[in-house]
């Protein structure tokens, strides 16, 4: 199901574009579903970069159907298909060029706190362990390392900042945007889905270090677990065969591009710079290499 040409931006011009996020293009279909493209753009340092990677829209949607089916039974999920014979007409239309990287799903009202699980110092987390001898008000042990697994995974939710970077939150804080009970229901879902998921990628060789999920609404009230899951752009992915504490960590997906960018001298803001077409290839081939490594299947 290889697209000939990689997907930088889609124009469907029968349906409705809700948004345009940094990977996905959103249509709305009618008040209770939405369409969800995912593209082939990259992000890297927070730039979208103008090379897009080829087949990455695939394997994000495919890897997130995987875990959407896989984790059904913790929490309820937004997908109803990513199969363009099971849409409606309207967007079958419009999407022929597009399989493989649309996903028809239950439109919801989504919640504004990222629910993120961090089962390893790494990123934001290990600068608050630094400065604060815990992460996001988590109390942990001293002596850590970067890239340390933690004696049980935590929950670290963040504010969905419309521009910009996410902000930490502590769960108390959460609850001012979402009320206590739906944050304690957020926190085990999101930990029990990270807990499950982690241990399973683990045992494919891959270490997934920290994730984000995302949880909205439907019109009768049911909480569903939407956008994309436990993919390379929502996750830390590392390599397990090369996992050593003391140090970062090198990225299963990124790393070309970011070692690339690091050769220049690039300041990185925006624009970033193309990539040059072995690096966006190897890119692909490391993506399809996660979704082969976690599913057992080839895309
Ligand atoms: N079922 C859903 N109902 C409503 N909004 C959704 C649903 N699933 C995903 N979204 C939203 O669609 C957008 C996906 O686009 P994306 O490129 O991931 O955006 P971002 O740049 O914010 O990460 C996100 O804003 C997400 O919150
Ligand atoms: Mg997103």
């Amino acid at each position: 199901m290889s697209n000939a040409v990689p997907v930088v931006e889609t124009s469907l011009h029968n349906l409705q574009l809700v948004q345009r996020g940094k990977v996905r293009d959103v249509y709305k279909i009618d008040e209770d579903h939405l369409l969800i493209v995912a593209t082939d753009r990259l992000s890297a340092f927070d730039c979208v970069l103008p090379t897009a990677i080829e087949r990455k829209g695939e394997v994000l949607t495919a890897l997130s159907e995987f875990w959407f089916k896989r984790l059904r039974h913790i929490v309820p999920h937004h997908l109803i298909s990513t199969k363009l014979e099971e849409m409606p007409n309207v967007i079958r239309h419009e999407v022929t060029n597009l399989a493989g990287r649309s996903m028809y799903v239950r439109r919801t009202h989504v919640f504004p706190v990222e629910c993120v699980v961090r089962g390893y110092l790494a990123g934001s987390g290990w600068k608050d362990y630094q400065r604060t001898g815990g992460v996001c008000g988590h109390r942990l042990q001293e002596g850590l390392r970067e890239a340390d697994e933690l004696p049980e995974p935590i929950f670290t939710p963040a504010t969905k900042a419309a521009t910009g970077h996410d902000e930490n939150i502590s769960e108390a804080e959460m609850t001012h945007f979402v009320g206590a009970e739906v944050t304690r229901f957020l926190r085990d879902a999101a930990l029990q889905l990270y807990k499950e998921a982690a241990g399973y990628a683990r045992r494919r060789g891959i270490i997934i270090a920290d994730t984000k999920f995302e949880f909205g609404q439907d019109r009768d009230g049911h909480i569903l677990l939407i956008d994309e899951v436990l993919t390379p752009d929502s996750s830390r992915f590392w390599p397990a065969d090369q996992y050593q504490p003391g140090r970062a960590q090198r990225s299963f997906d990124k790393q070309f591009v970011r070692d690339y960018l690091e050769t220049l001298q690039w300041d990185k803001q925006p624009p970033a710079p193309p990539l040059p077409p072995a690096v966006a290839a190897t890119t692909t081939t490391r993506y399809l290499e996660a979704y082969r490594m976690l599913t057992g299947s080839e895309l």
